[in-house]
């Protein structure tokens, strides 16, 4: 849907949710808006000219220009930091690590290298060269204009034929981002979206170019508004305000953004609940109801790990409270979930009801912790509870006030909080849905406006939730959902994205913005299943469930004017597709949680576009870690998929039959299935009923693997085990090896083994048998695996 018809059915729902009010406080809010914007102009832009001067410091080089300066210091051998001024400096908030000069070589005043990359100074722009010496990056001296209060900067990157943009963050476009312009301004499109819509709720200001030997990542530590023009020979970047600061890291890309990740901070290890399924629905509104769904599973047999509440649970919208007459034991329902199993998750909006009375905005105005227009006066906006003011996230008052906030309401017994309407969003019945651009923020007693604060509220909420939670709970690992974000947001929260309508195109459509989140930065990602605004068709809620069960982020949700579709609703076919994505998710278990901790200790990608491992570029298929390769089906009708596949074997999942690439190969897709192979040499430890059992895809030289495991949360000990197949003569070596304090929580270990028929598994000169295929063991250093010749 689009434009007006879009305008028109929001303004329905709006009304006949919300009360007819609410439109006219939507077209007030947009009029009051548009009048204290003014009228935007076009910058009038100026080039600083030629170098006029270079002169040595410590780890680089300042470059004199006749109205500006370019400070460029190596902080490390793979990352180079460019610093313009005149600078409108900013508080970091993107940066996790404290940053030290690094001395590189320098050949010449105008060349200096490290031992994994180069930076030249040039006539006309910069050029950044790998450590063989070829170039990289070419761009030129940016332009400069004041805008407004502000000073805007723009500049033009060269781009090589066959170089691919990625990144960007969230982009409801191609994963390689040539042919599009994109705006660095997050937003909430309202309530649907579809392809080619920009921007989405969550931009990213890093750039990842993929050349035909490696590529590099460029940073830009600005939040300030700004726009990627790719739709040209010559890449445009350009920042309404804020520093002009970036960085750059060579390839290959893997380790760019692993560098990328120590830069603005490693994702934080989740609790492993959260790596199971997680289900919402807007419009569940009362305890019975929720308890209704929840039973719903578990009497099925469907495991169910958290249930989320939306806006239902509150008062009028009031963010903090529930309402006692539509749950009556709003504590009692999450304690019983909770021992069956099952984590609440609530929503947590940060529009504050203005109203006389209300103890949270009594006692923000109190502590002055809310945003404020140049007046002085609090600002207000129409959201979910009418006008309603927000807190100023760029203040440590208002930070540590909030979560207090927080903290007071984990005493109900919930497991997390779902982080919404952070762009920030609300209702304007036309043109921007967020604050006005000089809304003051504090951005910690510096002081400055929306145009600077605006990408950084999501990031923001998401700390200040984040840290509320641990100052409350300390024994726990917090867990958070969020819309908006930016660099760094991956050091508290998970994302997910947004409202997606339920159509094909919906589909693919979120496999990009997936993919596209996790190239930048943020690994730990999901979507709504069956798309969030309409009705999906049987078939493309399964095919959407299958995609999700192997993503990160594993949750269905649905707006409150769609059909009902708990996975039972839907018919047999989709239940019994159901149920088996969500065994096979239930098995991925360990080897997920392996790769949230890998994530978490060295800033390895769980999504990963096939490129990353030396495939080629497609969005037909990605990797979940190394060993799987995901074909997820995006047609309708289709029992088929045809994948560009890596080079090396690949096996069926669960099967002895093998797949070569290079090349293009056509996988089975029945209804209840979705493609997945595993690579050759892996070893996966998965779970089957109460055991761990080690799937084992030998290749050449054998098989690998990894298991980290501990309690599921908190600090506790942890342990790692490595496990070994060598092939040897008549079967295989298996050698395991283990580390760390925690202590074996299994009685054996199973093995099954792929590709070979295993006769059974000799330990300590004594031989186990095979039963159906496995092979249980107490835990052992050594395994001789026999197979039937
Ligand atoms: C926004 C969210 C959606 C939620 C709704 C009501 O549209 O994106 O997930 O259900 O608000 O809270």
């Amino acid at each position: 849907m689009r434009g007006l018809a879009k305008v028109l059915h929001n303004a329905v729902r709006m009304a006949w949710l919300l009360g007819p009010s609410i439109l006219g406080q939507a077209v007030r809010y947009a009029w009051v808006r548009d009048r204290l914007e003014g009228r935007p102009q076009e910058p009038r832009w100026q080039g600083v000219g030629r170098p006029l001067g270079l002169e040595p410091i410590p780890g680089g080089v300042r470059v004199r220009f006749l109205e500006a300066e370019l400070r460029a210091v190596f902080l490390g051998e793979d990352l180079l930091c460019l610093a313009w001024a005149p600078e409108e400096a900013l508080p970091p908030y993107a940066l996790a690590e404290p940053l030290e000069p690094f001395e590189p070589q320098r050949l010449g005043e105008d060349l200096l290298k490290t031992p994994r990359m180069a930076l030249r100074v040039g006539e006309e722009g910069l050029e950044l060269l790998d450590a063989q010496g070829r170039l990289l990056r070419r761009e030129a001296y940016p332009q400069m204009a004041s805008w407004g209060a502000h000073r805007a900067w723009r500049y033009r990157v060269a781009l090589a034929p066959g170089e691919r943009v990625l990144g960007l963050g969230e982009r409801a476009f191609p994963l390689d981002r040539r042919g599009g312009v994109f705006r660095l301004w997050n937003r909430d499109p309202g309530g649907s979206y579809g392809p080619g819509e920009d921007p989405l709720y969550l931009s990213v200001p890093l750039w990842l170019s993929l050349l035909p030997e490696g590529g590099y990542l460029a940073f830009y530590e600005n939040p300030a508004e700004g726009l990627v023009d790719l739709r040209g020979e010559e890449g445009l970047v350009a920042f309404y305000g804020g520093p002009f600061r970036y960085y750059l890291v060579p390839g290959p890309l893997e380790e760019a953004l692993a560098r990328y990740l120590r830069l603005t901070g490693l994702p934080s290890l989740p609790p492993r609940w959260a790596l199971g399924f997680h289900f919402a629905r807007w419009g569940l509104k009362t305890q019975e109801e929720v308890e209704g769904v929840v039973a719903g599973f578990l009497e099925r047999g469907l495991p169910l790990r958290a249930i989320h509440l939306d806006i239902d649970h509150m008062r009028g919208y009031r963010v903090f409270t529930v309402d006692e007459a539509r749950f009556p034991d709003f504590p009692g329902m999450v304690a019983r979930f909770r021992a069956q199993g099952v984590r609440t998750v609530l929503i947590l909006d940060p529009g504050v009801k203005r109203e006389a009375g209300f103890p949270p905005y009594e006692e923000g105005l109190r502590e002055g912790v809310f945003c404020r227009l140049p007046s002085g006066e609090v600002f207000q906006g129409p959201v979910w509870p009418h006008l309603a003011a927000f807190p100023d996230f760029t203040h440590p008052r208002a930070r540590a006030w909030w979560g207090e906030k927080v903290g007071d309401f984990l005493e109900n017994g919930v497991s997390g909080f779902w982080l919404d309407m952070n762009e920030p969003a609300l209702f304007a019945a036309w043109g921007e849905p967020t604050f006005p651009r000089g809304v003051r923020h504090a951005l910690e007693g510096q002081g400055g406006d929306h145009l600077l604060a605006h990408n950084l509220y999501g990031l923001l909420m998401a700390r200040a939730t984040w840290e509320g939670f641990r100052e409350r709970a300390p024994e726990g690992r917090p867990f958070l959902l969020t819309r908006s974000g930016f660099a760094g947001v991956q050091r508290y929260a998970w994302a997910w994205t947004g409202d997606v309508e339920s159509t094909w195109e919906g589909l693919r459509t979120t496999l990009r913005a997936l993919l596209g989140l996790s190239l930048s930065g943020v690994p730990f990602v999901g979507s709504d299943i069956g798309g969030f605004s309409g009705n999906p068709s049987p078939e493309l809620y399964l095919r959407w469930f299958q995609l999700a069960a192997l993503t990160p982020f594993f949750r269905q949700h649905s707006a409150f004017w769609t059909r009902r579709r708990e996975p039972w609703r839907l018919g047999e076919e989709v239940l019994e597709g159901v149920r088996e994505a969500l065994a096979l998710r239930e098995a991925l278990l360990p080897y997920l949680y392996t790769l949230a901790w890998r994530a978490a200790r060295e800033g390895r990608l769980l999504l990963r576009p096939l490129f990353l491992d030396g495939g080629p570029y497609t969005e037909e298929a990605f990797g979940l870690g190394e060993a799987l390769l995901v074909a997820p089906v995006l047609e309708e009708g289709a029992r088929a998929k045809e994948v560009p596949l890596p080079r090396g074997v690949w096996y069926a999942w669960g099967e002895d039959r093998l797949w070569e690439g290079p090349g293009w190969v056509r996988l089975p897709a029945p209804l209840t299935a979705i493609p997945l192979l595993v690579r050759a040499g892996s070893a996966l430890p998965l779970l089957e009923g109460e055991g761990l059992v080690l799937h084992l895809y030998p290749g050449m030289e054998g098989a690998e693997g990894v298991l980290f495991w501990d309690e599921g949360d908190g600090e506790g000990p942890h342990r790692e085990d490595r496990f070994r197949l060598l092939p040897a003569q008549g079967g295989f070596r298996l050698l395991w090896e283990a580390e760390g304090a925690y202590p074996w929580p299994w009685r054996e270990l199973g093995l099954r083994l792929f590709g070979r028929r295993l006769r059974g598994a000799w330990v300590g000169g004594r031989l186990l048998e095979a039963k159906e295929g496995r092979v249980w063991l107490p835990p052992f250093e050594e395994a001789f695996l026999e197979v039937v010749a």
